[in-house]
């Protein structure tokens, strides 16, 4: 992690300040809640490159040490480092240490095959049909899938980065170009695929989650989810060794009002994985449990609306907001921090985390002069991040 430390500093940094390649547009320094003293630490916000990022500046020991922030942190490092320099040079600082010099850092290339979830939000489109593998592991029967069907779009999900990686080898070893690979949830990633586009969703053993069942992959929404992104006839695959999930699973889709069920036991499959030759091994049952989807369902609307619409008196506020989180049933909002920009009235940071519980978000909301906006870019659209965002929206009011 890029950082540096110095003992004094000759020069004041006034912001705004703009320079050839770097500009800081503010420094907001930490707010103490009445529940939270600690020592003084300010954000100071850097643009570089187009890019818009935070530094973090505060006292340690005798000295101060400067370093990237990690909500807002951005690649490549070379960028942070960059900026780290920068400004160590704008306040003429007495180094002690730093490890922001090295230019030569090798910047990951980047995968032409692996895709982060905004390029599902904003950029994925294809006329094939897809389909979708949910916790591929080592990715056996996602490939076999690929090469047999060259026409079809696969998509798949895992969440376990070493199986990604082997996967993500074989797609290039094997020159496969049907197959993305996205490092996300499961269970929240659905939301953002078009309504009817997905002829088949394989979930093969998943995690059975005996003593966790909430961490289950299958639960009503996900069967909810699955069944408006499949088209007419499209399936949702479950093979599992796991009579517990089995059942679990049976009783969730039977409950549905309308569908097709059929349930195979040791059904043989031209590919089988890692996991399915222990269990045979082992003589264990395999339950193959498939959902045909029947119905069409409307399009799906991404167009959240993230913004604030009113004023937000801060300089008031400030001090009824507090760091207990607020727990609701679909979705949480915890105030980690605040930061006001001393120059300004009304004006700072908060640093909040929320959305869902399995994947919370963090991020800065920027207020200027009772004007508030997401920094650096807009909470994914998901409807826990929506309904968190409207909770917010009344805190602040
Ligand atoms: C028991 S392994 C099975 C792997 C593979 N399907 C097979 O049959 O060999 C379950 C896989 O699901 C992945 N997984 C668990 N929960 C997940 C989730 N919520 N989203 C995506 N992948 C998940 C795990 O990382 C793991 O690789």
């Amino acid at each position: 992690m890029p950082h540096i430390v110095f003992d004094k500093f000759n020069k004041e940094l006034v912001t705004p300040l703009k320079k050839e390649d770097v500009s800081f547009d503010f420094i907001a320094k930490s707010y103490n809640f009445t529940e939270k003293i600690r020592k003084t630490e300010y954000k100071i916000c850097v643009e570089k490159e187009n890019k818009k990022f935070l530094l973090t500046l505060k006292e340690k020991d005798e000295n101060y040490l400067l370093k990237a922030d990690k909500v807002t942190r951005v690649t490549p490092v070379q960028l942070v480092k960059d900026a780290l320099n920068d400004y160590a040079n704008e306040v003429e600082a007495n180094i002690i240490f730093s490890n922001t010099q090295d230019s030569n850092q090798k910047v990951r290339p980047t995968q032409k095959y692996l895709k982060d979830i905004d390029y599902f939000i904003n950029d994925f489109k294809t006329d094939k049909e897809i389909q979708i593998e949910i916790g591929f592991g080592s990715g056996r029967h996602l490939i076999h899938q690929a090469k047999e069907n060259p026409d079809v779009q696969f998509i798949g999900l895992e969440i376990h980065t070493p199986s990604i990686e082997q996967v993500l080898k074989q797609i290039k070893i094997q020159e496969l170009d049907n197959i993305l690979v996205v490092n996300y949830d499961a269970r929240l990633f659905m939301e953002f695929i078009n309504s009817n586009k997905v002829g088949k969703i394989f979930v093969h053993f998943p995690v059975p989650w005996d003593k966790k069942p909430h961490r289950r992959v299958y639960s009503n929404a996900f069967i909810n989810e699955a069944l408006r992104v499949l088209k007419l006839e499209g399936t949702l695959e479950l093979r599992t060794d796991s009579r517990k999930y089995f059942d679990y699973c049976t009783e969730l889709l039977t409950n549905l009002n309308s569908g097709r069920i059929t349930i195979d036991i040791n059904k043989d499959l031209p590919i089988s994985s890692k996991y399915e030759d222990r269990w045979k091994k082992q003589g264990k049952n395999i339950y193959d449990v498939i959902l045909s989807c029947n119905q069409e369902d409307e399009d799906i609307n991404l167009d959240y609306n993230f913004s604030f619409d009113e004023d937000i008196e801060y300089d008031k506020i400030i001090e009824t907001l507090s760091t207990k989180a607020v727990v609701k049933d679909d979705y949480f909002i915890h105030i980690e921090d605040l930061f006001t920009i001393e120059e300004k009235k009304n004006s700072g940071l908060i640093q909040i985390t929320f959305g869902s519980f399995d994947r919370p978000l963090s991020k800065y909301i920027l207020i200027e002069e009772k004007k508030a906006r997401y920094f650096q870019d807009l909470p994914l659209p998901t409807s826990a991040n929506m309904k968190a965002h409207n909770k917010l929206k009344e805190m602040l009011k």
